[in-house]
């Protein structure tokens, strides 16, 4: 950009793509009005005399070196990190505003200032505020030492002086550095002060973490292009009415991603849920049409979760299909292939999904827990209380095989219900628990002819 000898430049605030002249819509993430101006940095590299630099090392020559991780006293926060925090490592914890990322990362700086210096940099909050937070946590703070700044070489500066163990960046959307001369919270700054944090991390071996905001449609607010710098990416999830809290690795360069811990939103702060399969499952009404339970799993977890779906004669118009917590797509096949395949006639139905807790099921393992809470719900015939169900729905009604079944199970086992229907295909056939009825099933016409209760004369 610098060759061009022009001193404007358009960047997209939601993916990072540069252009020449403003845009009314992103040609790679299709955002609408996302482009800003902004003034180019010139890199200094091009006029840097070339240095010598180190060689490159053969590979069987470099000393290996496992990992240095300090575990934290959070057990379910630890274990999302993959069972600790990796010194000079950047951690990005993003999540909608209000889910609870400061409170969390409140929660983490008191309980690693017990054994080391921590600095919390807000530029959210004042000290005020967040002794007022602390207080309500029931965090006294030793160790712990707030700083209220926004510019990114004023917090250099001052973090230094206290050499700590850790530092957090609450939020990346509030911090700048001030000769980039764009906004903060523009993708320049975000972009900028990142890269800065991380070389900051890696040359004092530090960890950092930094909260990010994200807008309604899930992208972090313009930076994922901060995914792409830091070491390890974590989601903080929930849904507004729930007080659980999902926190999901989904980028980690030291470990597994995919883990998730479970956190419920009280007075005292984000508390560990010690059982979440339990806790998923408590308000569940065993008699309910609708409701199917799906043992689901996350990362390594399997976890039992309640799926409840209604069907409704479509009033006018077209039928509306809304999925909460499970793919729209799923959804939507689900439907096609319990119509075509199974003959419900969903045509002109309006067909709601839910998933109780808040949390939301990637895999398309729930596909067969989704089918059955559609046809309990269209049927009016309740699913068996004591069944759980996984598998994927293939186009032809077939039922395929999911990962792990044996853990699936071995949970569904744990929290006492008596049968699982798990895929024929793949190891189902194989399977055995003597806690559990395991019950192999090919088709989605045959699993529901296994999983809803039987009524009297309206046997198909
Ligand atoms: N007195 C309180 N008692 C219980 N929960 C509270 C109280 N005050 C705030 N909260 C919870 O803390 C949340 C704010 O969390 P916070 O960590 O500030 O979120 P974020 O940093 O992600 O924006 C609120 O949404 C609310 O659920
Ligand atoms: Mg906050
Ligand atoms: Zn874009």
């Amino acid at each position: 950009m610098s060759k061009l000898g022009k001193s404007i430049l358009f960047v997209c605030q939601k993916c990072g793509k540069e252009s020449l002249k403003w845009l009314g819509r992103c040609p790679d993430c299709q955002e609408w009005n996302s482009f800003v101006e902004t003034t180019p940095v010139i890199p200094a590299t091009s006029s840097r005399p070339r240095s010598a630099g180190k060689p490159p090392q053969e590979l069987s020559q470099v000393a290996s070196q496992v990992a240095s991780r300090s575990p934290l006293p959070l057990v379910e926060f630890n274990r999302v990190l993959g069972g600790g925090l990796v010194a000079g490592s950047l951690v990005l914890i993003s999540g909608e505003p209000g889910i609870g990322k400061s409170t969390l990362l409140l929660q983490a700086s008191a309980a690693t200032a017990q054994d080391k210096t921590v600095v919390y940099v807000s530029g959210e909050e004042t000290p005020h505020q967040i002794k007022l937070r602390a207080e309500r946590l029931g965090i006294k703070g030793d160790g712990l030492y707030l700083l209220a700044e926004a510019d990114l070489e004023v917090i250099f500066n001052q973090i230094e002086q206290l050499s700590p163990g850790l530092v957090v960046i609450d939020s990346i959307q509030t911090v700048y550095f001030p000769e980039l001369g764009a906004a903060p919270g523009s993708v320049t700054q975000v972009r900028d002060c990142t890269l800065r944090l991380m070389q900051w991390a890696k040359f004092n071996s530090v960890p950092v973490f930094i909260a990010g905001h994200v807008t309604k449609d899930g992208t972090i607010a313009g930076p994922r292009v901060m995914e792409h710098i830091v070491d390890v990416v974590l989601y903080l999830e929930g849904e507004a009415f729930s007080a659980y809290r999902l926190l999901r690795c989904v980028k980690n360069r030291f470990g597994s991603t995919n883990e998730i811990g479970v956190f419920e939103m009280k007075e005292k702060g984000l508390i560990e849920v010690a059982n979440p399969s339990r806790a998923f499952l408590s308000q569940r009404n065993e008699e309910a049409i609708g409701s199917a339970v799906v043992a689901t799993l996350e990362g390594s977890r399997p976890l039992l979760v309640e799926i409840q779906a209604l069907t409704t004669p479509t009033s006018f118009g077209l039928p509306r299909r809304t999925a909460n917590g499970v793919d729209f797509n799923r959804l939507l096949l689900v439907t096609a292939v319990l119509t075509k395949r199974v003959g419900l006639r969903l045509g002109n139905q309006d067909i709601m999904v839910n998933v109780i807790g808040g949390l939301k099921i990637g895999e398309p393992a729930a596909d067969l827990g989704i089918a059955l809470a559609i046809t309990s719900s269209f049927r009016d015939t309740a699913v068996d209380p004591n069944l759980a169900a996984v598998g994927e729905v293939g186009l032809s009604g077939e039922i395929r095989a999911v990962s792990q079944p044996d853990r699936r199970v071995a949970e569904a086992a744990r929290l006492g219900f008596k049968r699982c229907l798990v895929p024929k295909a793949g190891a189902g056939t194989g399977l055995s628990h003597q806690d559990i009825e395991i019950i192999p099933v090919s088709t989605l016409k045959e699993a529901i002819g296994v999983g809803l209760v039987k009524k009297r004369g309206k046997e198909e």
